[in-house]
């Protein structure tokens, strides 16, 4: 290789350190690999902090009566049906494994009074069944992964992002990026690739993720040759904060509903019993976060436009106790005492159903030797997620992916890189510095995060995704004229112009999948087509890349297996939406 790129080999590379990666390193280094990971960020910061609330496993330690049956049936009706079945059953039946896993590696879980981990209620479960450490489950997780894999030893390459895949003919040969610290360019080999890389949110202005979301291994598997699928499903989580502007966004864990919180409009109406008399709260988050938005929208929100959230009605002690980073959240940066008075709420983007489509029992995508899992992947949460299930999710399809990778770098054998692709690839990186006056990375960003909340939110029409994938025309256009100015030394402008070429792909491969779904379903909501249609029930949206231009197209659902159907009682009065 020319030796003005430093290079590193690995058996498996993963790109991405959040619970699925770190997880799937965790496997692939117990089956012998050699790992390298790879994460945009520093090691330990990772959107898997975000699901505050617990982890889904049906363990029954306080609801007897849990099965992972249970626990399939919630998550295929979460779905609205769309899920990929065998997907549903793995991580139903592997869940409690990958629970009591993590805690042998260390994990301190809160405890019921005889000793088991202590299981909490979230929308859509029939049962107790979050696994929680307060509302810091995420943290916990990631912090015993890490301990665990940096203990084994993986090679860790932090703040570096890979901007392209390479490929030996049709296979997967390793990845290109650049550090971010000092701009120079790494390439990796690898027998295989496993995507990690977490969701699309800073696509959305208002979202409860960080920098670091911007659809990248969803665009890098596209770009490689794989399908995405489902990419019309976004789920925007009920309860961000939206006080004061600064932290708008910033999660408010369902936690905060599971231990008893209430929602209310300016009024003081428990506006849920309009929405879902049965669970209120704890109605999935699809119909919670459209019962925000429609207070809102109808004249009935609160000051800042939200809805009220009350959890002060509980005594001081337990709120600190159960829920000790919303206690603090809220004091140190709204000023609220949530012990004393109720927290302003309102939906914030929070996660991706659709992502690479995968094979259910190896997380391989259709690219031999890439791999995808956790919210990169798609096909478990089918057009709705349920709280608790992405930590499970990252547990159980990790680890399987790890496990995947490192059986296909041992029948494999070592790819070749094409110094082409690789010129390729530093040509693209540096072709922002030589335009001259040309388009801030910056507004761009801003004028798609625009584009994205007005026309491609919560309620879609087909008037409004139109002008949307219009819009993004223009905005790739525009996008071939990027400039950064200053040097490759930590430049966050031109680490954006990357960024956006990532967005960009991602946010028409949902416009495209949300135009052609008439109809609605679980996080999917078309003013113009209110009711689910059976036939679209029947079918996934995927979306494959065709020389330069993005192909949709439908496949039909897996068909379930009987024994499993009979676990799926389907909800009443047609309301798959
Ligand atoms: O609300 C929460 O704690 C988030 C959990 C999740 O997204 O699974």
């Amino acid at each position: 290789m020319n030796a003005k790129y430093e290079t590193h080999e690995h058996d498996v590379l993963i790109i991405g350190a959040g619970g699925a990666g770190l997880r799937a390193a965790i496997e692939a280094l117990a089956q012998g690999a050699s790992v390298g990971v790879v994460c945009k960020s520093l090691l330990g910061k990772a959107h898997t902090v975000m699901a505050e609330g617990g982890i889904a496993a049906a363990m029954a330690n306080v609801d007897e009566a849990d099965d992972w049956r249970v626990h399939f049936g919630d998550t295929m009706r979460g779905g609205k049906m769309l899920n990929n079945w065998r997907m549903a059953q793995i991580h139903a039946q592997e869940a409690s494994e990958r629970v009591r896993e993590l805690e042998q590696w260390g994990a301190l879980f809160d405890r019921t009074k005889d000793g088991r981990i202590l299981q909490r209620a979230f929308g859509g479960h029939t049962f107790k069944r979050l696994c929680h450490v307060g509302d810091r489950t995420g943290l916990e997780m990631i912090r015993t992964l890490q301990d665990r894999g940096v203990q084994m030893g993986f090679d860790v390459y932090m703040e570096c992002a890979v901007t392209r895949l390479l490929k030996d003919g049709d296979r997967i040969a390793g990845a290109f990026g650049y550090w971010r610290e000092n701009g120079r360019f790494v390439v990796f080999k690898a027998k295989s690739v496993v995507l990690a890389t977490g969701g699309i949110g800073k696509a959305w202005p208002i979202t409860s993720n960080s920098w670091e979301y911007t659809g990248d291994g969803m665009a890098l598997a596209y770009d490689a040759g794989a399908d995405l699928m489902d990419m019309e499903f976004v789920q925007f989580h009920p309860t961000g904060m939206v006080w004061p502007p600064g932290v708008q966004g910033i999660l408010v864990t369902e936690a905060v509903r599971g231990e008893g919180g209430i929602l209310r409009n300016k009024s003081g109406e428990r506006f849920m019993e309009r929405y879902d008399p049965k669970r209120m709260e704890l109605s999935t988050r699809d119909v919670v976060a459209r019962a925000i938005y429609t207070e809102v929208r109808e004249g009935r929100g609160t000051e800042h436009g939200g809805a009220y959230l009350d959890i002060s009605q509980k005594p001081a002690e337990y709120v600190k106790r159960k829920l000790p980073s919303m206690y603090h959240q809220f004091l140190e940066l709204a000023d609220v005492d949530i012990t004393k008075g109720p927290m302003e709420v309102g939906p914030t983007c929070h996660y991706m159903m659709g992502g690479v489509k995968v094979e259910a029992d190896t997380a391989a995508s259709s690219v031999p030797g890439l791999f995808a899992a956790g919210e990169a992947a798609a096909g478990l949460h089918g057009a709705n997620r349920l709280g608790g299930n992405s930590l499970s999710d990252l547990l159980v399809f990790g680890r399987r992916a790890g496990l995947a990778a490192a059986e296909h770098a041992k029948r494999t054998s070592t790819p070749s890189l094409d110094l082409g692709q690789i010129e390729e690839a530093e040509r693209t990186m540096l072709a922002p510095f030589e335009r001259k006056d040309g388009e801030s990375p910056y507004t761009l960003h801003a004028d798609l995060q625009e584009n994205m909340q007005k026309l491609v939110g919560i309620f879609r029409t087909e008037e409004d995704l139109r002008l949307a994938l219009t819009k993004i025309e223009e905005l790739k256009q525009r996008s071939t004229r990027m400039t950064v100015s200053g040097s490759r030394m930590f430049n966050p402008g031109w680490h954006l112009s990357r960024d956006l070429e990532s967005m960009l792909t991602v946010v028409e491969a949902v416009t495209r999948s949300a135009l052609a779904r008439r109809e609605s379903r679980g996080a999917h909501s078309r003013i113009d087509y209110p009711k689910p249609d059976p036939s679209w029930g029947k079918q996934n949206n995927v979306i494959s890349r065709r020389g330069e231009s993005m192909e949709l197209r439908q496949v039909p659902v897996p068909d379930m297996p009987e024994d499993l159907q009979s676990l799926v009682i389907e909800e009443k009065k047609g309301s798959a939406a």
